[in-house]
């Protein structure tokens, strides 16, 4: 009986050790919420999966389809930050990480290839964001599938994959920045479709940079802070359903000194075209984002970061 019991705790801590990469709330990445709290308000606006065949493609079965996804971005075995992924838009709703207080104002975008999220498509594929190349590979490998169109249907329809950005007008938009972190993993990392959104060109190039870079200067006087990147999911499409275009993106700090006492806090909220960032503070944003969104009280930081 004894040697039974230890057996079975010896499995469950084999299973605890293999994480998931698509958890359940976020469990195994809490670290990058202030005091552990997930926002509020947001898993209700996700859509369902949407599939324009009528059957569910072989293989892909309903449990693996629950929208929101709770992604833990992991990348070379550590877990970078989390994407609430919205499957029916295709896009995060926002990402939450924490900025990396030794960025440099000088850094500039180094990569230009996005990888795709192989569990998305079905929790025994790989736990870590892959190329695109690469996934369809263990699809086909998985799934026994006999060709590889198969296979990067299968992806496709699970996600945003590369070819349905490059239309003109929009970047593929990070909302957790590659120059928020200094360390070259940790901007690698940043550089997956699951942290990506249709984001205007020249706000990308030009105002949204700009408000992150302050944001770097303003997180030198915290010990920690903690920031939430989201959008208002849009009206237009891109490819008619592929994947949506957010009308606004936004950005909510809580900055914290010694002993997780917050010491500041603010937001900023852009129209997603070239315009400009309108400051504001996290309460206001809370409060934008409800008259733009089905009127819904969301709360980003536990207890409004104060
Ligand atoms: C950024 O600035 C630092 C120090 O000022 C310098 O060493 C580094 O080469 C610069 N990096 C880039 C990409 O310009
Ligand atoms: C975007 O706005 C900036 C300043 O407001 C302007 O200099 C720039 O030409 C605009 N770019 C486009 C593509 O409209
Ligand atoms: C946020 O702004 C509103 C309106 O300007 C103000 O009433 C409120 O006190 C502000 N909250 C904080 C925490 O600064």
């Amino acid at each position: 009986m004894k040697m039974m019991l230890s057996l079975a705790w010896l499995l469950i801590a084999i299973a605890h050790k293999a994480k998931p990469f698509i958890s359940e709330h976020f469990n195994e990445c809490r670290e990058f919420f202030y005091k552990g709290q997930l926002p509020d308000g947001f898993d209700d606006i996700a859509l369902p999966h949407h599939i324009n065949h009528p059957n569910l493609p072989d293989g892909i079965k309903e449990r693996n389809l629950a929208s929101p996804a709770y992604i833990c971005q992991q990348y070379k075995n550590d877990d970078r930050f989390a994407s609430l992924y919205d499957r029916g838009r295709r896009v995060p709703l926002y990402s939450a990480y924490i900025l990396d207080r030794r960025s440099a104002s000088n850094c500039s975008d180094r990569k230009n290839t996005f990888d795709v999220e192989p569990q998305l498509v079905d929790r025994a594929l790989n736990k870590a964001m892959l190329r695109e190349s690469a996934t369809t590979r263990e699809i086909q490998i998985h799934f026994k599938l006999k060709n590889i169109q198969e296979a990067q249907e299968r992806l496709r329809t699970s996600q945003a994959v590369n070819a349905d950005y490059g239309i003109a007008g929009f970047h593929r938009g990070h909302l957790n920045p590659v120059c928020h972190h200094e360390d070259k993993d940790a901007q690698d990392a940043t550089f997956t479709l699951t942290n990506a959104v249709p984001m205007d060109s020249s706000l990308n190039q030009g105002q949204w940079r700009i408000y992150e870079k302050q944001m770097i200067a303003k997180a030198r006087d915290c010990n920690t802070m903690y920031v939430v990147t989201g959008i208002v999911p849009g009206n237009n499409w891109i490819k008619n359903d592929r994947v949506n275009i957010p009308s606004q993106v936004w950005s909510a700090y809580c900055c914290v000194g010694n002993n997780d006492k917050p010491i500041g806090s603010g937001a900023g909220l852009a129209n997603n075209i070239n315009y400009s960032v309108t400051e504001l503070n996290v309460t206001e944003l809370e409060l934008q984002l409800q008259r733009l969104i089905q009127n819904i009280p969301f709360s980003i930081f536990h207890n409004k970061c104060s």
